[in-house]
């Protein structure tokens, strides 16, 4: 892959000023002639091509090193602007539309003739998402209108919700990085396929399943998001790939606080005797009892929005970091706690430890 210099421009989400704006303008006209834009959205940050131009997605899945049969999101700036690259647009995609667009909601439809096979990786379907970014409205909308992208780390690692992740795999590859400082949400957007009947959450994010059935009434789950052991292929084909993984071996841990704690301290005491480097991934509540050479606290345990937020930046300071054997807290699956749980299990490659009422434990889905 050829080195290219890559430009940062930096924008203040709350008020974009004319340096940014012309920033932005610039970034537009990057994309308009097949390049790729790095973008902070309320999510995770972006890696940005024009949608409709094929060449521009071959480029992005090259930048990232990632299979090109994961389809990728294509981002517009204006509701009605779904009609140019879907098929139809069913009553109930205006229902969700009117309760979460712009927002952390991404919806997979019939595609249009239009989109490009390389941008939806083969499929006849393609995935939709509106954003609420400032910023990322702006730069889609110079940028021609629909904009494909991924997040904007390299295929495997965590997504980057701060422009220094994006450079750490994306400085040299890119044309331009726009850098809006740090995300409000960090995990990626909630997926649904609105191609089913009752709609299928195909990877769940902020925008919680509670949220969606008040909206749309019964919905469905894909088996594959909480559980590694159902025989069954993620429909979303993103979510069948090791993700987000940090380079050191993470290993979840499961049962009563005090329990907790007391494990994970005699496992990383016994890892650092065998010369590996230990990293502890932690609430606060319990933050002060752990002993390893890198500590990481997420937030208060109920202050999933918070955790949320810093997941992803944690599971990259191991990495910088270079520790070897990762032990981290688990964390109920209700609501957001859903999202949180199925990024740290994919982490992890679903490996979790659970402590028994009497300390027993047992290793389940390890791999
Ligand atoms: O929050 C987000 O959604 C971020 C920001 C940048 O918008 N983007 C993002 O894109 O997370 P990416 O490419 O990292 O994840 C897209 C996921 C993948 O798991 C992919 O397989 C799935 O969406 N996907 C895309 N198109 C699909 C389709 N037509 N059918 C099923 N799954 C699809
Ligand atoms: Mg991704």
């Amino acid at each position: 892959m050829i080195k290219m210099r890559t430009e940062i421009i930096r924008v203040n989400q709350n008020h974009i000023g004319s340096a940014a704006e012309e920033g932005l303008r610039r970034g537009g006209e990057i994309l308009k002639a097949g390049g790729l834009v790095a973008f902070p959205t309320e999510t995770v940050y972006g890696l940005g091509g024009d949608a409709l131009n094929p060449e521009s997605s071959r480029k992005i899945y090259a930048a990232k090193g990632r299979p090109s049969d994961n389809p990728l999101i294509v981002h517009i700036c204006r509701f009605q602007d779904i009609r140019h690259i879907v098929r139809a647009v069913p009553e109930n995609v205006d229902r969700i539309a009117d309760a979460f667009w712009p927002g952390p909601l991404t919806m997979i439809l019939q595609k249009a003739e239009r989109v490009p096979y390389e941008t939806t990786g083969g499929l006849d379907t393609v995935a939709v998402r509106f954003p609420s970014h400032p910023a990322a409205r702006k730069l889609i909308e110079y940028g021609g209108g629909f904009i494909a992208a991924p997040s904007a780390n390299s295929s495997g690692r965590p997504s980057p919700t701060v422009a220094r992740h994006v450079l750490e795999d994306m400085d040299g590859r890119i044309e331009m990085v726009v850098d809006g400082g740090e995300v409000g949400i960090g995990l990626e957007s909630t997926i649904i396929d609105m191609t089913v009947t009752p709609p299928k959450i195909l990877r769940p994010g902020y925008v919680t399943r509670e949220m969606l059935e008040h909206v749309l009434g019964e919905i469905d789950m894909d088996v594959t998001i909480m559980r590694d052991d159902s025989g069954q292929t993620p429909k979303a084909p993103g979510m069948k790939y090791r993700h987000y993984a940090p380079a050191g071996r993470l290993t979840i841990v499961e049962g009563e606080p005090g329990q907790v704690t007391a494990y994970i301290n005699e496992r990383a005491a016994k890892d650092k005797a065998a010369g590996e480097k230990t990293g502890i991934l932690g609430t606060r509540e319990q933050i002060g009892q752990y002993q390893a050479d890198v500590i990481k606290c997420m937030g208060n345990r109920e202050d999933e929005e918070r955790i949320a937020r810093n997941l992803f930046s944690a599971l990259r300071s191991f990495d910088e970091e270079r520790v070897t054997r990762i032990y981290s807290e688990s964390f109920p699956t209700q609501g957001l706690g859903q999202a949180i749980m199925n990024r740290l299990l994919k982490a992890a490659g679903h490996r979790v430890v659970r402590l028994d009422e009497a300390g027993e434990r047992s290793m389940e889905q390890e791999q």
